[in-house]
C-alpha cells in the first residue's frame, strides 16, 4: 500500500517540509496542511513531484497515510482542527515530541513519564493506527540518512503490527536499513524521553544532526 500511497502531512515546519519533499521524490503524492497554507507556497513551488498545500482538514483527508509534524503542545489541537473523523482507519506516523520549553533550554517533557504524546494521540484517534517514528533525530537526516558512525535502524512503536510493517516499508523507501520496533504505543514514553537528552547532546556537540539509536 505504501509504495505510492498519498500522504497528508499536518505541519509546515522543517519536519513536514523534509518528509514531504522526500516522499514526493519517491513518487508519493503529498499534501502539507497548515492553519495558514500561504506560508507553504514557496515550498510547494520549489519542490519536485506531486505536491500540494492546504488546510489541516485537507491534509488529514488526503490519503491513507497521515504524518503528524506539529509542535508538540499544539498537536491535539491540530488534530481537532483537522477533524478526528478524517483519521479513521488510517496509518498515522507521529513524529511529534512533547517538549516543554517554558523554563528555557534544555527542554523537559510536558507529559511526565506515565504517559506520552504518542499515547495521547492514539487515545484521541482510537480508529487510527498510530506509529511513533522519526522523533529521536533531527530533520536534517530523515531522508537519505548518512551517519559517519553507522547506519542505524529507525526506532518505532505502536499497537498495530501491520501498521508497523507499513512504516518499515516507508522508511526503507527514504533510505533507512529498517526499523527497530520497541513495542506498543506506551513505548513512546521512552522514545520521547530520549529527546531532552538528544537536545543536551546536540548543545554539547554544537550540531543537531545526530540520532539516538542503539549500536552493537
Ligand atoms: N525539527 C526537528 O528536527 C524535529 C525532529 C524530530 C521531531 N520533531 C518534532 O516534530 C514536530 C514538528 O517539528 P518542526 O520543527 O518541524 O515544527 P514546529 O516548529 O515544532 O511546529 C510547527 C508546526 O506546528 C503547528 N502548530 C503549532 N501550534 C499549533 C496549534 N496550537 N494548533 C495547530 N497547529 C499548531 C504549526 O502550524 P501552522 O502551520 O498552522 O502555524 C506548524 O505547522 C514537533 O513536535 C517536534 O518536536 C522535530
Amino acid at each position: 500500500m505504501t509504495e505510492t500511497a498519498k500522504v497528508g502531512i499536518l505541519g509546515s515546519g522543517d519536519v513536514a517540509r523534509t518528509l514531504g519533499s522526500g516522499l514526493a521524490g519517491r513518487g508519493h503524492p503529498v499534501l502539507l496542511g497548515s492553519r495558514d497554507p500561504a506560508k507553504l507556497e514557496s515550498w510547494r513551488a520549489s519542490t519536485k513531484g506531486s505536491v500540494a498545500v492546504g488546510r489541516l482538514a485537507e491534509a488529514a483527508s488526503f490519503g491513507p497515510i497521515v504524518i503528524l509534524a506539529t509542535h508538540g503542545a499544539g498537536t491535539i489541537s491540530a488534530i481537532d482542527l483537522a477533524g478526528v473523523a478524517h483519521f479513521s482507519g488510517k496509518l498515522v506516523l507521529d513524529v511529534t515530541n512533547p517538549l516543554d520549553f517554558s523554563r528555557g533550554m534544555p527542554p523537559t517533557l510536558f507529559v511526565g513519564t506515565t504517559t506520552s504524546l504518542g499515547e495521547m494521540v492514539q487515545h484521541h484517534l482510537p480508529a487510527a493506527r498510530v506509529v511513533k517514528c522519526f522523533n529521536t533525530m533531527g530533520h536534517q537526516r530523515m531522508v537519505d540518512p548518512a551517519f559517519a558512525e553507522g547506519h542505524p535502524p529507525m526506532l518505532i512503536c505502536g499497537n498495530d503490527p501491520h501498521a508497523k510493517h507499513e512504516v518499515e516499508a516507508l522508511v526503507r523507501e527514504l533510505g533507512w536499513p529498517g526499523v527497530l520496533d520497541v513495542g506498543d504505543i506506551d513505548a513512546a514514553r521512552w522514545m520521547e524521553a530520549l529527546v531532552p537528552l538528544w537536545v543536551r547532546i546536540g548543545a554539547r556537540l554544537g550540531t543537531f544532526d545526530h540520532m539516538l539509536a542503539p549500536i552493537r
